[in-house]
């Protein structure tokens, strides 16, 4: 298995996640399955959940894509919230379901949320791989489905990344502080 020096230990493993993402599936299926639901994607570090969880979705669904980013080579959020909501999708009407890599101060889910609302949705629900309740800065902010909570730690891969690199890990790891302290 592919495991580059700078990874200190895998949190959360290969099978776990593919588990965990069939459970999600079978859950939102059930939920959506006479909806025609809308997935968003919110790019870059959702792409890998987002393309294992629908295809566990057995329904129809369409999808789109929206970009937010808050980080940059840092760890630390930047605290703004850059959002490039699609010109173009349609939401009203639509049974939203935005699909998040992981939920950290909430700032990003915060901002999009509240202009999504703007725009008349069916309903609009959040799904994300993972949490980190205790860094929360937007009080009481919570995900509608939520795979794993997990501590206050910097993790990378499935996805996520640190300075753009380390995304492409099946699994879900943290970083040896010294690269990035
Ligand atoms: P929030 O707005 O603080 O909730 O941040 C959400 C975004 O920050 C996520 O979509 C990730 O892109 C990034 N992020 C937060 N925590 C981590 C982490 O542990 N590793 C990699 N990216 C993270």
């Amino acid at each position: 298995m592919y495991c580059p020096d700078e990874i200190e230990r895998i949190l959360i493993s290969e099978d776990e996640i593919k588990a965990k993402v069939a459970e999600m599936g079978r859950v939102l299926t059930e939920e959506y399955k006479d909806k025609n639901p809308l997935f968003i994607c919110v790019l870059k570090g959702s792409v890998v959940f987002f393309a294992d969880l629908m295809r566990e979705m057995h329904c129809p669904l369409e999808i789109n894509f929206l970009k937010a980013s808050s980080y940059g080579s840092s760890t630390v959020s930047a605290g703004t919230v850059k959002l490039d909501v699609g010109a173009g999708i349609e939401f009203e009407g639509r049974h939203v379901v935005i699909v998040e890599d992981i939920l950290d101060t909430a700032r990003t889910l915060y901002s999009l949320k509240n202009d999504l609302i703007t725009r008349n949705p069916a309903s609009l629900k959040i799904v994300t791989l993972l949490d980190k309740p205790s860094r929360r800065v937007v009080k009481g902010f919570t995900a509608d489905y939520t795979g794993f909570a997990i501590d206050d730690l910097f993790v990378v891969g499935y996805g996520l990344d640190y300075d753009e690199r380390f995304r492409n890990l099946p699994y879900v790891g943290t970083l040896k502080p010294e690269v990035y302290s």
